[in-house]
C-alpha cells in the first residue's frame, strides 16, 4: 500500500516502498515525517511566545545558537540559491509539476511552496505560501517541525529515552525519535528509487544504496556520523577542501634517480578513498583532476608535458554516460605519469584539483546561451559566477628529478 498514489515524484517513490516496511519503527516514523508532501503546519497554539511559534530559522537561533550559526555557513541553508531559482522562475508557471517536485528536496514545507494542486482546479496560489521562508530551503522546520511541533533526536546524555519530553521545556518540549540519528533519515533527498532515473543501469543519485553496500553501514556509521560530527549541523561535502582531504590518502612514487635528459620518468599516483561512505564522489556533478606537468626552475609548464586523469561520472546530456570512474569506498585509482624528460633542471608536478559544480557550469552555460533563461536569467548568470569559481586544490606536490630529494 502507498499513502499518496497520486502525486508523481522520487519522494514519494521511495516512501511507498518504506511504508511497506512500517513493522519498523524508524520507517514507520519516517513516513509520517517526511510524506510526498508535507502538510501545512495548522494552527499555532497562542499561548506561546512569539519566539516559539515563529518558523523563522532566527528565531530558533535565538535559543539554538550554535546550530544555527554552523547551519549558515551550510549548503542546506543555500538550496534555494541562484541556480535553481532562476529556472524556477518561468517552470513555476510553466511546468508547476517538475517545480514542485524541486521544492520536495530543495524547500520541502508547504509554506515554502507557491503553488498547491487542487484536484478541481489544477495548480493554484498557495494560500500558506511565505516567500521568505521558501528562500532559507533547507532550514530548521524542514527537518524539525510537523503540525508546530518540534521533533530531533534523544538527547545526548539520555539515548534511550523516546517519545514527548518535558512539555515545561521552550516549545512545549520535544519529541525524541531515534530516526534522527541514522542514514534513512537522509535517504530520501540523497537517494533515488530504484524504478527512478538510471544511466546505464545505475541511478542518477545512489548514496545511501552505495553507504548501505559499504563496510561503513556495517560498522554502524551513519552518515550524521562523518557529516554532523558531535551533532553539529555542518554538512560539509565536494566542496570543503577540508572534507575531501579527510576523504582521501593521495601518494606519488616516483624512482629515486639522477634523472639524465632522454630517461623515462615513471611516476605512480595512488589515490584511495580511504575516509569518504560511498562512492568518490557520489554524484555526476562534480570532477576531480589528477594532473601531472613538467616544470622549469621559474615554474613554467613545458608545452606538451601535461597528463591529465578524472576521476567523476561524465553524462552531460543525462543521456549517454561517458565514463564513470568514481571509487567505492575503501578502493584506489593508479595512474601512471610518462614522459621522457627533455631537458635538464625539470620537476615533476602533481596536483590534484576538485570542481566541485564542474556539470552545473556546463549547464548553466547552455541555459544561458543566446539570451536564455528568460526572466531568470539574472539568478542564472549568477549562478554561473559562483559555480565558476568554486573548483579548489587539495594537493599539489613537486618532485625534483636530478636528485634523491622532494621539495
Ligand atoms: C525560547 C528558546 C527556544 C526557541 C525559540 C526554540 N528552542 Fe528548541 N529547545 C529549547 C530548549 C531549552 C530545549 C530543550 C533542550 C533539552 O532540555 O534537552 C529545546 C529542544 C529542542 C530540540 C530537541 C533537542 C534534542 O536533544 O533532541 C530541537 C530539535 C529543537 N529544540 C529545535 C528547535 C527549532 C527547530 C526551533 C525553531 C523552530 C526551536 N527549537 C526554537 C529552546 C528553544
Ligand atoms: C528534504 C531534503 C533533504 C534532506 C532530508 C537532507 N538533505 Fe542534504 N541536501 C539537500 C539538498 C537539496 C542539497 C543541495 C543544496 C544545494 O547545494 O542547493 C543538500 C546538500 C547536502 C550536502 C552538501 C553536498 C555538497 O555538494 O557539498 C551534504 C553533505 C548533505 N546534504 C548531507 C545530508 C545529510 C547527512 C542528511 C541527513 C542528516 C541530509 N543531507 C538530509 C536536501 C536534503
Ligand atoms: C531527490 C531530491 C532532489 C530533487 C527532486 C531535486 N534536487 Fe536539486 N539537488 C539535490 C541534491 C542532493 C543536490 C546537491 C548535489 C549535487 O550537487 O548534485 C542538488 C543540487 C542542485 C543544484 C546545484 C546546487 C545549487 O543549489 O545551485 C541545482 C541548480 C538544482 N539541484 C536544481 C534542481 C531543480 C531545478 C530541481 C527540479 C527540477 C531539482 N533540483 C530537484 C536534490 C534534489
Ligand atoms: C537536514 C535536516 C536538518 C536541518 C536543516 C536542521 N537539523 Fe537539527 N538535527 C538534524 C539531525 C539529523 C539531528 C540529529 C543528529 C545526530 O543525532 O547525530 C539534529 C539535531 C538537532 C538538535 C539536538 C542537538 C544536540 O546536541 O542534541 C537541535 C537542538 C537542533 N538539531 C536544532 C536545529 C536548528 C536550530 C536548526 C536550524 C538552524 C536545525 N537543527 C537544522 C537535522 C537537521
Ligand atoms: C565515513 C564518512 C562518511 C559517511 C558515512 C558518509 N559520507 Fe558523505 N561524504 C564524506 C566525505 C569525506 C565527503 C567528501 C568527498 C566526496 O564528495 O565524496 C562526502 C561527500 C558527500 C556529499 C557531497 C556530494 C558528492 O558528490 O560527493 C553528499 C551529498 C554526501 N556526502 C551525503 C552523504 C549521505 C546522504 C550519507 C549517508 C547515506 C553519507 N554522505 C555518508 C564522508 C562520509
Amino acid at each position: 500500500m502507498c499513502l499518496n498514489p497520486i502525486t508523481a515524484g522520487l519522494l514519494l517513490i521511495f516512501l511507498c516502498h518504506d511504508v511497506l516496511g512500517q513493522d519498523d519503527p524508524v520507517q514507520a516514523f519516517l513516513a509520517q515525517h517526511w510524506p510526498a508532501a508535507i502538510e501545512p503546519q495548522g494552527k499555532v497554539d497562542d499561548s506561546l511566545s512569539q519566539l516559539e511559534k515563529s518558523l523563522d530559522p532566527a528565531a530558533c537561533g535565538a535559543c539554538h545558537v550554535q546550530q544555527y550559526q554552523d547551519w549558515q555557513t551550510t549548503l542546506h541553508s543555500k538550496s534555494m540559491g541562484p541556480g535553481i531559482a532562476g529556472q524556477l522562475v518561468e517552470m513555476v508557471h510553466s511546468d508547476p509539476n517538475s517545480a514542485d517536485m524541486c521544492w520536495s528536496c530543495h524547500a520541502p514545507l508547504a509554506e515554502q511552496k507557491q503553488k498547491i494542486f487542487k484536484p478541481m482546479a489544477g495548480w493554484v496560489d498557495n494560500p500558506v505560501f511565505d516567500p521568505d521562508l521558501q528562500k532559507h530551503g533547507m532550514f530548521c522546520a524542514a527537518c524539525h517541525v510537523r503540525q508546530h511541533s518540534i521533533f530531533g533526536p534523544p538527547r545526548k546524555t539520555s539515548p534511550q529515552v523516546t517519545g514527548k519530553i518535558d512539555a515545561d521545556l521552550p516549545h512545549r518540549g520535544f519529541n525524541a525519535d531515534i530516526a534522527f540519528t541514522r542514514s534513512e533519515f537522509c535517504k530520501g533527498c540523497h537517494q533515488f528509487d530504484e524504478d527512478d532515473f538510471a544511466l546505464n543501469g545505475k541511478l542518477i543519485e545512489n548514496t545511501f544504496n552505495e553507504w548501505q553496500e559499504s563496510s561503513y553501514a556495517e560498522a554502524g556509521v551513519q552518515c550524521q556520523d562523518c557529516h554532523m560530527p558531535d551533532r553539529r549541523h555542518l554538512w560539509r561535502g565536494i566542496h570543503d577542501a577540508d572534507m575531501v582531504k579527510s576523504g582521501v590518502d593521495i601518494s606519488v612514487d616516483l624512482p629515486q634517480k639522477a634523472y639524465a635528459r632522454g630517461d623515462w620518468i615513471n611516476a605512480v599516483i595512488t589515490l584511495v578513498n580511504s575516509g569518504v561512505g560511498h562512492y568518490f564522489p557520489t554524484y555526476l556533478t562534480p570532477k576531480v583532476f589528477i594532473k601531472g606537468r613538467l616544470i622549469d626552475s621559474d615554474g613554467h609548464e613545458l608545452i606538451g608535458s601535461l597528463q591529465e586523469y578524472v576521476i567523476g561520472r561524465e553524462s552531460y546530456d543525462l543521456a549517454v554516460e561517458a565514463y564513470d570512474t568514481r571509487i567505492p569506498p575503501g578502493e584506489q585509482i593508479q595512474i601512471a605519469y610518462q614522459y621522457a624528460l627533455p631537458a635538464d633542471d625539470l620537476q615533476l608536478q602533481i596536483e590534484v584539483i576538485v570542481d566541485p559544480d564542474h556539470w552545473y557550469r556546463r549547464f548553466y552555460q547552455n541555459y544561458l546561451e543566446d539570451g536564455g533563461g528568460g526572466r531568470g536569467r539574472t539568478l542564472l548568470l549568477e549562478a554561473l559566477r559562483q559555480s565558476s569559481e568554486s573548483a579548489f586544490s587539495i594537493y599539489k606536490q613537486s618532485f625534483v628529478l636530478n636528485s634523491d630529494s622532494t621539495q
